[in-house]
């Protein structure tokens, strides 16, 4: 054993127990990056390093299942322009959005890239956050989004926090335009299949709405994601609901997310495929979009994650603590569902078996300044962060 946690409020997020799997005075041992035993602080094995939680929470590492944490420059002109009522489609089709990322992207180099995320992930880290997924899709040429992604390798090894690439077709460029199904064919036919062949991601997301990919478009990249071995998820009815769910139900999908537009036939799809319905609620606020129908899918039984949705447009925020509040608040999410929502859902939702904290596990955890897990969305805007820890490290 390399250590043994104590007298901690655990939260194992285990699925063999009731909710989040508390244990009043838990423990749990690590040794060699995992948790090798779970159990009552009096059956604890003897002789390695203790922590002593002294009665705090201890939870598994936070999972932001959903990110775009590699761009340069920021939006924040766009962010004044809509708090005084503009719309984040109206900015979009007069130049901004997505778009107005690109030019700072493509003119970054690697250096500035991966130190300008590098630092979003330490902030990240400190809100509790041990996994961390990052798409591209700020770049949008072929050479360009293979440098994103080779951006982010670096960052993998880097880091000590966990990072889960993804390819991201985020928009048709504006100077495709005009060449649009040869931008598709591009991204079916040159991107995704190197993407696979340098194993540079694990999934392939594609942004289905209004102003972005059409249905057809998705069905085609994403069937070539699939042909290349990759997983599959999307962006999906955030402003329109084109159909994209039930497609992705289809496909086996990881997640789609967003989700504030979606039908009853693909909530029982989703839950049929076991996909996760990732809730982005920093984006959706921020949007001043309607609330996904939270009630329906939970009803339908699909699994409900919460993400950052990180990105220089509709959600700069680096940290899950007041997604979570926004979750319990705005979206009418239990403090359970949270909790399992930035954890073991999440994790699912990234194809994972972590967010648990139960014996084989990787020992990810965080130790609060709290005992109840509701203080954390309960008392939203406080880093209630003490210690964390990734594979058995501590790391701030
Ligand atoms: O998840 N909706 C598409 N993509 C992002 C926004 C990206 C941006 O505005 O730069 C989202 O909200
Ligand atoms: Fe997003």
């Amino acid at each position: 054993m390399d250590l043994v946690v104590r007298n901690a409020r655990l939260m194992t997020c285990d699925p063999a127990l009731f909710g989040l799997g508390l244990i009043d005075r838990g423990a749990f041992a690590v040794a060699n990056g995992f948790v090798a035993w779970v159990g009552p602080d009096g059956e604890r094995p003897k002789g390695a390093t203790e922590l002593d939680a002294g009665g705090r929470l201890v939870t598994p590492g936070l999972v932001d299942c959903h990110t775009h944490a590699i761009f340069a420059g920021d939006r924040a002109n766009e962010f004044g322009m809509r708090a005084e009522g503009k719309t984040y489609l109206e900015i979009a089709a007069a130049g901004g959005g997505i778009a107005a990322t690109l030019g700072p992207t493509r003119a970054a180099s690697d250096e500035e890239l991966v130190a300008l995320a590098s630092a979003r992930l330490d902030r990240a880290l400190g809100g509790g956050t041990t996994t961390i997924e990052i798409k591209s899709g700020y770049d949008l040429t072929v050479a360009g989004e293979l440098r994103l992604l080779r951006c982010i390798a670096r960052l993998a090894e880097q880091r000590k926090q966990r990072v889960v690439p993804t390819l991201l077709a985020h928009l048709v460029p504006p100077e495709r335009a005009d060449t649009r199904d040869a931008y598709v064919r591009e991204l079916c036919e040159q991107l995704v299949p190197e993407v696979a062949k340098q194993r540079l991601a694990e999934a392939v997301d594609v942004y289905c709405d209004q102003g972005a990919f059409t249905l057809d478009e998705t069905r085609a990249i994403l069937g070539a994601a699939r042909a290349a071995g990759l997983a599959v998820k999307g962006h999906v009815g955030q402003f329109s609901d084109l159909g994209a769910a039930e497609l992705l139900a289809e496909l086996g999908a990881l997640s789609v997310d967003h989700v504030e537009q979606i039908g009853d036939a693909a909530m029982a799809a989703l839950a049929h495929a076991g996909t996760v319905a990732v809730m982005l609620p920093g984006a959706c606020v921020q949007l001043r979009l309607p609330v996904p129908p939270v009630d329906k899918l939970r009803k339908a039984g699909v699994s409900l994650a919460i993400a950052s949705d990180l990105n220089p447009g509709s959600s700069h925020c680096e940290t899950l603590g007041v997604q979570m509040w926004l979750a319990t608040t705005h979206f009418g999410m239990s403090v359970d569902e949270t909790w399992l929502g930035v954890t073991r859902r999440a994790a699912k939702a990234l194809g994972r078996d972590g967010g648990t904290l139960t014996a084989g596990a990787p020992a990810d955890f965080v130790v609060w300044h709290c005992d109840d897990p509701a203080h954390v969305p309960y008392r939203y805007g406080s880093n209630l962060v003490d210690r964390v820890y990734v594979a058995g490290h501590h790391l701030t």
